[in-house]
Formats: C-alpha cells, sequence, structure tokens
C-alpha cells in the first residue's frame, strides 16, 4: 500500500475523480470483484460531480454554526459575539467549525432609501460590517441570510431582483457565507431564482460559500451542482427523534449527487437542544457525518454540556465528514421489526469504509454487517477502530461484524481491509 501523503491524497482523489467524471462510472469498491456489480450499485456516484460550481469552497462540507435552531428571531449581535467566543473556548473552532452564521432576523423589515438592507438598529446596533470584524479577527467567517422571494420567511426584506445590490452590500461588510431560502417566491421556479444570486456572489469578487435552501421542493440535487455549495433536500429539522430519522431518510436517496464542491443539506444539527438524548443525539451527529453533510451547530454554545460537547467534538467522527474522497454514505442493509436495524456505510480515502450500525428500534438489538451487505468481498481480513470508543475493536475480523446496539443508539467505526489489492483512494 503507497505511504498516506498529502500528495498521495490528491492524486488518488484526481484517478478516482477521472474514472467517475470522465466515463460516468461507479466507483467500484476496490476490494469488490467485477462480477458483483450488485453491491458496486451501493456507492452508486453516477451523478457526483466536482466543484461543478468552480469557487473553490466546499472541498468538504461546511462546519460551523447557525443562530436558528436554538435561538430562531431571538438574536443580537452580543449573542453572536459571544458564541464565537464560545467556539474558540470550547476548543470547537479548532476542530473546523468555523462560519457563525446568522439566520432570519438580522435585518430590518423594510430597505432604506436607497434600497439597501440595514441590519435591525435595536440588535444590531453596530452593524454587520463590526461583527464581521469582530468574527474575523478570531480567525472565524460570517454568515447571513437571505431568501429567493420578496420576503425572508420571518418578512424580511427578501433579495429577489435585488440580487447584484444586496451581493455587493454583504461583500462590502465581508460576508463569507450566505443561506438562501425560499419563502415568498411568487412561485418562480427555483432553477429561476437561485442562478442570479450565484453569478451575483461571484460578480463582488468576494469567495462567499453559497448554501440554497429550497427544501427539496424540486429536486435540487439534481440541478444545484452548478449553483450552489449545498442545497436542503428537505423541509427544516426539529429537535425531535422523528423529525431527524424521516430527514436522514429523504437526505439518503440523493446520496450519488453528493461530491466535493457541493453538498447534500439534512439541515443543521439538533445536537445539544434537549429534544433527544444522548444516544439519538449521537446517532444524529454520526449518520450527518457518515452522509457528508454540513456540519453546522444548532445549540447554544455559550452553555453547552459535556455529553453536547463530547458529541459535536468528535474528531474521528469529524474526520468521516471531511474525508477528501467526499462520497456521501447510505443506508446499505435493514432487518428487524419495520427494517429498523440499520446497516450505513460509505468509501473513505486510503481503501477504507466508514460504518454506522444504526438502531431506529425502541430497544436494544443486535446488529450484524455482512462484508457483502457493505461491499466487501467476504474473504477480506478488516481492521475495525470503534470511532465513539476510540479504540481498535480488532485487527483481523473476516466475513461478517455484529454488535450489541442501544435503543435509538448506533456504533461508528472505520474498516480498513488488511490485504491491500490496489494502492490508490
Ligand atoms: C440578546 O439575545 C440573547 C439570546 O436571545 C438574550 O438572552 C439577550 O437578552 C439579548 N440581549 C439584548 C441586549 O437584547
Ligand atoms: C467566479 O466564477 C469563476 C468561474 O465561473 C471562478 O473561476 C471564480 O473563482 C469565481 N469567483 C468567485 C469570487 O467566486
Ligand atoms: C417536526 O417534524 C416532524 C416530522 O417531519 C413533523 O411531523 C412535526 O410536525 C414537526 N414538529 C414541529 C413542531 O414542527
Ligand atoms: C443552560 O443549560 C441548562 C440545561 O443544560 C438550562 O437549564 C439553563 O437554563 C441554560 N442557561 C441559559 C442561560 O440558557
Amino acid at each position: 500500500m503507497a505511504k498516506w501523503s498529502g500528495i498521495v491524497a490528491v492524486v488518488s482523489l484526481t484517478v478516482f475523480l477521472m474514472s467517475v467524471t470522465a466515463a460516468t462510472v461507479l466507483p467500484i469498491h476496490p476490494y469488490l470483484k467485477v462480477e458483483d456489480t450488485f453491491i458496486s450499485q451501493l456507492y452508486d456516484t453516477s451523478n457526483y460531480g466536482f466543484l461543478q460550481i468552480d469557487n473553490g469552497l466546499a472541498r468538504t462540507p461546511q462546519m460551523g454554526w447557525s443562530t436558528w435552531n436554538f435561538f430562531a428571531c431571538n438574536i443580537n449581535e452580543t449573542v453572536i459575539k459571544e458564541t464565537a467566543d464560545a467556539l474558540i473556548s470550547t476548543g470547537l473552532a479548532s476542530l473546523g467549525y468555523t462560519y457563525v452564521n446568522i439566520d432570519d432576523c438580522w435585518s430590518r423589515s423594510t430597505r432604506n432609501l436607497k434600497g439597501e438592507m440595514i441590519p435591525d438598529p435595536k440588535t444590531f446596533p453596530s452593524g454587520i460590517k463590526a461583527l464581521a470584524d469582530h468574527v474575523h479577527s478570531k480567525g472565524l467567517k460570517l454568515g447571513v441570510y437571505s431568501d429567493a422571494g420578496i420576503f425572508t420567511c420571518q418578512v424580511r426584506p427578501g433579495s429577489l431582483f435585488q440580487e447584484k445590490n444586496d451581493a455587493e452590500l454583504w461583500a462590502s461588510w465581508g460576508v463569507d457565507y450566505l443561506k438562501y431560502d425560499n419563502c415568498y417566491n411568487l412561485g418562480l421556479p427555483p432553477q429561476k431564482r437561485y442562478p442570479p444570486m450565484r453569478d451575483a456572489l461571484n460578480d463582488t469578487g468576494r469567495t462567499i460559500f453559497y448554501a440554497l435552501c429550497e427544501w427539496g421542493i424540486d429536486d435540487p440535487a439534481k440541478w444545484a451542482g452548478k449553483i450552489g455549495n449545498s442545497w436542503r433536500t428537505t423541509d427544516d429539522i426539529n429537535d425531535t427523534w422523528i423529525s431527524m430519522t424521516t430527514i436522514a431518510d429523504i437526505n439518503n436517496k440523493w446520496a450519488s449527487y453528493a461530491g466535493p464542491g457541493g453538498w447534500n443539506d439534512p439541515d443543521m444539527l439538533e445536537v445539544g437542544n434537549g429534544g433527544m438524548n444522548y444516544h439519538e443525539y449521537k446517532g444524529h451527529f454520526s449518520i450527518w457525518a457518515l452522509m457528508k453533510a454540513p456540519l453546522i451547530i444548532g445549540c447554544d454554545v455559550r452553555n453547552i454540556t459535556a455529553d453536547t460537547l463530547k458529541i459535536l467534538s468528535n474528531k474521528e467522527v469529524i474526520a468521516v465528514d471531511q474525508d477528501p474522497l467526499g462520497v456521501q454514505g447510505r443506508r446499505v442493509y435493514a432487518s428487524g421489526p419495520d427494517g429498523c436495524q440499520q446497516v450505513w456505510a460509505g468509501p473513505l480515502s486510503r481503501n477504507r469504509l466508514a460504518m454506522v450500525l444504526w438502531n431506529r428500534c425502541s430497544k436494544a438489538a443486535t446488529i450484524t454487517a455482512k462484508w457483502s451487505a457493505i461491499g466487501l468481498e467476504p474473504s477480506i481480513s478488516v481492521s475495525m477502530r470503534d470511532l465513539w470508543k476510540h479504540e481498535v475493536v480488532s485487527e483481523n475480523i473476516v466475513g461478517s461484524f455484529s454488535a450489541r446496539v442501544n435503543a435509538h443508539g448506533c456504533e461508528m467505526y472505520i474498516l480498513t481491509p488488511r490485504r491491500a489489492t490496489r494502492s490508490s483512494i
């Protein structure tokens, strides 16, 4: 096996991409026999794009924090500064959570006489530029929110037909990220409403992450890769088990479309907001990472608990999300009542696989992953590492693996086949 280095990473990723993009062939897992084509369908990446929007961003899914899930409209410049400080003091920023995103409600409800959006003078008296300067001084980045309609969902000014002026204003403030919502859209098709903002952001000359929030209505995975760096595939998440699992299943359908430059977005994290238990949040985070989802924290980081911090700062799980291969993992097997004992898996760089045993049943269960179900030849010997216990389970597992998993809990692993047959990927 070739020795790992940054150069090998780039070369093998490039080779992989050429094979995917040039011939639109499946990236058959290196350990599969060619005749096992039914298995290779597991990790179908026939729609995988690579830097289609060409703004240099989103090589890996974006990470950061957003106001919405915890604060909704109850925001102001103080809470955002305090959160930026908390991202630093908790160590989350140094793990990659660098975007500090203001969601809806930062803007006054009317534009000024020049037609410009203005920060709400009551809650953002110092303005967004001052906030951007503060956030930048900490090495973080600032995001704002607007809408591809005439109003935002909370009835602040939207940017439809005002894309150029709004983008220029945000760029002049030093904004680094835009979440672009879908309310009050006059019934115009999203394929008409979202590209003008891409072009307006590009014309500013400032590098600005473009996150589409079209709620998955018109199957954005099919067309958004050339428009934005991520696209919501579902309705808004809420802090419940049913919402989180429903969204995971919908997002899973679009796995073949994710890739460096543009990601499926199953919405922001609810971890730490209190509506789910520790096991459920651990599953939420593990599955989001396996699915190469944006990892945007949605809790009050200033008041974070040890359990929440433990989940959000699991470096090994974050590394799965941020793996340079950029192939979205997916559900590959389900058994038990209503298929609630599930195996999710996906290929990683350096010939590895990530795997989550996800128990969506209401009782503890033993879940088994057969190698054939996750795309490995049955005779392959695998070294397995547990990403939550942070230890090697075994250096030599062949054929299948079983583990007891808590009700609504998960276990997550990286599998490294020991008999390398090919040195790349
Ligand atoms: C700012 O927002 C936070 C969070 O909602 C709130 O606790 C605080 O009272 C607000 N501060 C001001 C000055 O409005
Ligand atoms: C604008 O788009 C071009 C190509 O379409 C790209 O090369 C350039 O980096 C983009 N600039 C910004 C600021 O996004
Ligand atoms: C949360 O999401 C679930 C599943 O999508 C939905 O049925 C429920 O109505 C939502 N709850 C709230 C309070 O929005
Ligand atoms: C901090 O979190 C605890 C629960 O984890 C909660 O009881 C408390 O009200 C929170 N404090 C603030 C200021 O939000």
